[in-house]
């Protein structure tokens, strides 16, 4: 396994994560039993990086996250990010979220991130100044965001004194390239790490037959899984390599300097997983993954727009609903 410096922290995390809404969440109904064993096998195989949020299973994943590490001895070792959600208006409810997240995983995380911006009519500086006031009570070591386009992205850092966000999360893979145009080049300017959420378009770039409803409503899994071309090339270079296709998506976005975040319900699938964060692409493999997915640069437009719909819909409204649902 590879090893990155996650934005301007100290941390060093492994180069692929594991994301960890596919447990406890309605959506992806992976069991809280399971993440155990994903989490011993992660660990095993040298992945310390694990993404959860309050709002996967309305706090499940986090619980199960923190169960799994603190009955394998091993919150010391791993580097925990979670997610507060965008419907958090000001700081005094941020602080609250952020002390819920910690109660339910049992130990502070590293870094504690916006799940997506706030309604446009909401100060984002108060928003932002929220993670900082966590920070400061030491809920949290960093700073992160989640969903924010290039534009946002410099707003936010421009609201902090005496922190930075150190990342950026965002859709980012073989299947949806806009963030180099829009995210990147900011996350650059600022030295946040840029990390890569869907790494895999839920599962459409692993080969995945679409079993469930997320995968079905994905319009990215549908575009990717029947692109034949994208798929040929995923194959020829897994094949040459004697990998499977999951690993080479994941480590085409970690020689982007990326860091994917991939999920999964199963056991048996991390070894795949992991081997992306440690596998070195060609300068010629590269070239024709880039070549194969190229249209997916601008294909879904220019700007990063993911979620964006949730900065027109007041937050009282976005909580009941997902309070409503059960959680994302
Ligand atoms: N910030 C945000 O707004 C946001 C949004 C979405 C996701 N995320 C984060 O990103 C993480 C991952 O993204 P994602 O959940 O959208 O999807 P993803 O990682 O792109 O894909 C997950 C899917 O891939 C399948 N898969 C994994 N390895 C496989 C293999 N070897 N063969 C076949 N299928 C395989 C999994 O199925 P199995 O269960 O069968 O392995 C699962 O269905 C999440 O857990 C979450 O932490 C963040």
């Amino acid at each position: 396994m590879k090893y990155i410096t996650l934005g301007r922290t100290g941390l060093k995390v492994s180069a692929v994560g594991l994301g960890f809404w596919e447990i406890g969440s309605r959506a992806w109904g992976g069991s809280p039993e399971a993440a155990k064993n994903i989490v011993a096998k992660a660990l095993e195989l040298g992945i310390n990086f694990f993404d959860t949020a309050e709002v996967y299973g309305n706090g499940r994943s986090e619980e199960a996250l923190g169960m799994a590490l603190r009955s394998l001895g091993a919150v010391d070792s791993a580097v925990v990010a979670t997610k507060v959600g965008g419907f958090r208006p000001n700081a005094y409810l941020i602080v609250k979220g952020a002390q819920a997240s910690v109660r339910r995983l049992g130990f502070r995380p590293a870094l504690l991130q916006l799940h997506w911006p706030p309604p446009v009519w909401v100060p984002l500086c108060g928003v932002i100044r929220g993670l900082e006031e966590a920070v400061r009570r030491g809920l949290a070591e960093y700073i992160g965001v989640s969903n924010f386009p290039g534009n946002l992205l410099e707003r936010a850092a421009q609201c902090l004194k005496s922190a930075d966000i150190v990342s950026d999360q965002v859709e980012y893979s073989l299947a949806y390239r806009v963030p180099e145009i829009d995210v990147i080049p900011v996350a650059n300017k600022l030295g946040a790490k840029v990390i890569a959420y869907s790494p895999l378009a839920k599962g459409a770039l692993a080969g995945a037959s679409p079993q469930k409803l997320v995968q079905r409503a994905d319009r990215r899994y549908a575009a990717t899984s029947s692109d034949a071309e994208l798929q040929r090339v995923l194959e020829e270079i897994a094949t040459a390599k004697g990998v499977s296709k999951s690993s080479i998506a994941l480590a085409w976005l970690v020689s982007k300097a990326a860091l994917p975040i991939p999920g999964t319900t199963r056991p048996e699938h991390v070894d795949e997983l992991a081997a992306g964060g440690s596998l070195e692409l060609s300068e010629d493999d590269i070239r024709k993954l880039d070549g194969a997915s190229y249209r997916y640069r601008t294909a879904w437009g220019n700007r990063y727009a993911n979620l964006r719909t949730m900065r027109y819909v007041p937050c009282l409204l976005q909580y009941i609903g997902l309070r409503a649902i059960g959680g994302a």
